[in-house]
């Protein structure tokens, strides 16, 4: 038998629901029951009914997953694809941060930890960060952790003055450059430019839209001749799924490692052993749920 296969046979003996962020390799794409970005993901895995959850991404989403279903067993099949944005600020800096900041109230990337989200008012994804934002009072001071870039775009299409903590995505902070976004207008000067809000403002400023990776899907079915400002696999899996459209990555160097972990044998090893159970202790998990049941009220 052949490892597709093995999986097939495995997911449907145990009932097991496959999700897969839109970074992972093209074979995980392909063999999930669902595929999206980190709203649409959580949304899956808090709708599930499904014991068992094999969540192919970074730990930051199978911990989300596991907070917000918490009858579901959720695996992630690499035990240390985690996300360094995420690990950027601790719960004690929060705490710091707070302190720094009497009354402030805290939105936070779901890209951090649970015992962060346990300290915030309201998370946000790249897809809705604009909206929570925007839904607090005018008077109302904002702390931003953990990404600068997110947190200062949603603020500035907000109109909101937001005070962001320092952290960033290696892969979107370093990974792409003015000079070789210039190369690729000149030699394309009809494409529009899509960029995920990860991005640095050089990047993000020359953008056409700023979007989610799941945004960015449908934009991409609904257009062409497109540069995109994103992880590469991102990039290499729309081209996949639109061979006839027209697609560039502004890099294809940038790429997160950690999405790059799960394999196939991975994947296949989580759903014979249902090893690297992804558990969230109960008291953190409560906390953090809040600020993720207030994301999800004001995302409708
Ligand atoms: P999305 O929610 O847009 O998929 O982003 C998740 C992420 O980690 C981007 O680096
Ligand atoms: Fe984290 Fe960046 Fe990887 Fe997304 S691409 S999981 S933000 S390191």
């Amino acid at each position: 038998m052949n490892i597709v296969d093995k999986i097939n046979k495995l997911r449907r003996e145990k009932g097991a629901l496959i999700l897969a962020h839109n970074y992972q390799m093209p074979a995980i794409q392909d063999i999930a029951d669902f595929r999206g970005d980190s709203l649409q993901l959580s949304i899956r895995a808090k709708e599930a009914e499904s014991d068992l959850i094999v969540f192919c991404g970074v730990r930051f989403m199978a911990e989300t997953a596991a907070i917000l279903n918490p009858k579901a067993k959720v695996l992630l099949p690499v035990k240390d694809a985690g996300c360094p944005m995420a690990d950027m600020i601790t719960d004690e800096q929060l705490r710091q941060f707070k302190a720094q900041h009497p009354g402030a109230k805290v939105v936070c990337y779901v890209n951090s930890t649970a015992a962060v989200k346990a300290e915030s008012d309201v998370c946000c994804t790249s897809s809705n960060a604009v909206k929570i934002i925007s839904s607090f009072p005018q008077d109302e001071t904002i702390l931003f952790v953990p990404d600068q870039n997110l947190g200062s775009w949603a603020a500035r299409k907000a109109g909101r003055d937001v005070i962001v903590w320092p952290g960033y995505c290696p892969v979107h902070q370093w990974g792409f450059s003015v000079a070789n976004l210039e190369k690729l207008r000149k030699k394309h000067p009809d494409y529009k430019l899509i960029a995920h809000p990860e991005c640095d403002e050089d990047i993000v400023e020359q953008a056409d839209e700023v979007l989610s990776t799941g945004q960015m899907e449908r934009y991409v079915g609904e257009n062409d001749k497109l540069i995109i400002a994103t992880d590469a696999a991102f990039t290499d899996y729309m081209k996949h799924l639109h061979p006839e459209k027209e697609l560039v990555h502004l890099s294809a160097r940038a790429r997160c490692a950690n999405m790059r972990k799960t394999t196939m044998n991975d994947l296949l090893h989580a759903l014979e052993t249902e090893e690297h159970q992804v558990v969230v202790d109960p008291e953190t998990a409560a906390r953090a749920k809040h600020s993720l049941d207030r994301m999800l009220e004001l995302s409708v």
